[in-house]
């Protein structure tokens, strides 16, 4: 569910038309709705309370990679929602957004030794292992401060789901986590140094998964290898589910729901009295985010193809190009002449810069606005200024007011951070 809806022909986010944002900021532009920001957080909050017998005081981290505008990650820290992070620049946003430290988790493959040390003196609540020679670097670097910082040994369960192959993380060929059947020596190696304090597993198999079966699975296996370790005398309080969860890019109405895959993690975890963290990002973000675009002109050719030439490209939106994923895209203002089958293409000099081929939409004329829908998570993030273009702006709207919360840069400005070598006068 979202808060992007018409009123009287117009579409809306929230109270504001995303006409109004469009004339005033300019086009291409991601525009945010807190409404369903919070309302997505507040659903999975609820959820999760729900089953507190379960899953303990529950942490709820936001994957920032997923969006990591610093107004959208305060909207989430002031509901009391965490971090997920893989950097120390997504650190130092979470920090500056006003997440606690506490409710920062560090992930990914290759932290180094400078990130590792700026997570334990910031005191984050868990930094998340994937690997034997990334548990000896931090064991290093945690001695030098003495420190002993909490960790989680990111499992590898050999169970890869996720939208697309290239969005799967829990293969046993993907480069994260640390193969299942090595992971209880590990923990055992961990138990024994005084450097790090080894408190509960993690997984995260993959992004964009539709049913339940795949993340059960691997739920099943944290859950084996939690009583595997405490049979063997070491303390496991922590389960960290990763994210995952799917949305309905496609109106999909079958898609599990956040109340039924919260469930199931507390069937999962009945009785082992561990404390979960969940580590959503699509879930919390895909809805809550539009991307504007007007089209710069509409291309009839003569062999039967129309191009629908937009002002957006693959470098503000990038999920089509990588992924071949589908984003819906609608008229801003509603339409009714004669629907046709438009290819909708960025202005990018590149194959790959479609987001979409025939796709049958209300007939449209140069001038026009379109949303592409879903647009949250993975959006801005992944944009660049391939082409010279400039970086993307970003909105975001609550109720009737609207910010511009990441300004679009002057060309000037972009110059300016490349200063010429002096040996070019
Ligand atoms: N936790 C970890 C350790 C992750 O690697 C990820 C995403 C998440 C949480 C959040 O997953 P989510 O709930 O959003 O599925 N750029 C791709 C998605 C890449 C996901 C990478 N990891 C896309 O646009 O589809």
């Amino acid at each position: 569910m979202h808060h992007f809806d018409r009123i009287d022909g117009a579409l809306h986010a929230e109270g504001v038309p995303l006409e109004a944002i469009a004339d005033a900021v300019g086009t291409p532009v991601y525009v945010y709705s807190t409404a369903t920001l919070t309302r997505h957080y507040g659903l999975l909050r609820e959820a999760v309370d729900a089953h507190r017998t379960s899953l303990g005081d529950a942490l709820i981290a936001f994957a920032v990679k997923a969006n990591s505008n610093l107004s959208v990650l305060a909207t989430l820290a002031r509901l009391g929602c965490g971090a997920d992070t893989v950097s120390e620049g997504e650190i130092r946003r979470a920090l500056a957004a006003g997440v606690p430290a506490s409710r920062i988790i560090f992930s990914g493959v290759g932290k180094t030794d400078a990130e590792l040390a700026f997570a334990i003196e910031a005191g984050v609540r868990q930094i998340n292992v994937e690997s034997a020679v990334e548990l000896d670097r931090l064991i290093a670097v945690a001695a030098a401060k003495g420190a002993a910082p909490e960790i989680a040994i990111r499992v590898n369960p050999k169970i890869g789901a996720g939208g697309h192959a290239k969005i799967t993380t829990g293969g046993a060929t993907d480069k994260f986590g640390v193969p299942a059947e090595e992971a209880p020596a590990l923990y055992a190696r961990a138990a024994a140094s005084p450097h790090v304090t080894p408190v509960g597993l993690a997984c995260h198999i993959g992004s964009q998964i539709t049913t339940l079966e795949p993340l059960e699975a691997a739920f099943r296996a944290l859950r084996e290898m939690t009583l595997a370790l405490r049979a063997d005398g070491l303390t496991v309080s922590r389960l960290d589910l990763g994210g995952g969860l799917g949305v309905p890019y496609h109106g999909q109405a079958d898609l599990p729901s956040i109340a039924d895959y919260v469930a199931m993690t507390a069937r999962v975890l009945d009785g082992l009295e561990v404390e979960a963290a969940f580590e959503p990002g699509r879930l919390l973000a895909a809805n809550a985010g539009v991307l504007l675009s007007r089209v710069i002109q509409v291309n009839a050719r003569s062999d039967g193809r129309t191009f629908l030439v937009l002002d957006a490209g693959m470098n503000d939106l990038m999920r089509p190009a990588l992924y071949d994923a589908f984003h819906d895209v609608v008229p801003v203002r509603e339409r009714d002449g004669e629907a046709g089958a438009y290819d909708l293409v960025g202005p990018i000099c590149e194959s790959t810069d479609v987001f979409a081929r025939d796709r049958r939409l209300a007939a449209l004329e140069a001038g026009d606005l379109v949303a592409f829908m879903g647009a949250g998570a993975y959006g801005a993030v992944l944009s660049s200024e391939y082409n010279s273009r400039a970086l993307v702006p970003e909105v975001l709207v609550d109720g009737e007011r609207w910010a511009v919360v990441r300004g679009r840069p002057s060309y000037e400005e972009m110059w300016a951070r490349e200063p010429k070598a002096d040996w070019l006068g």
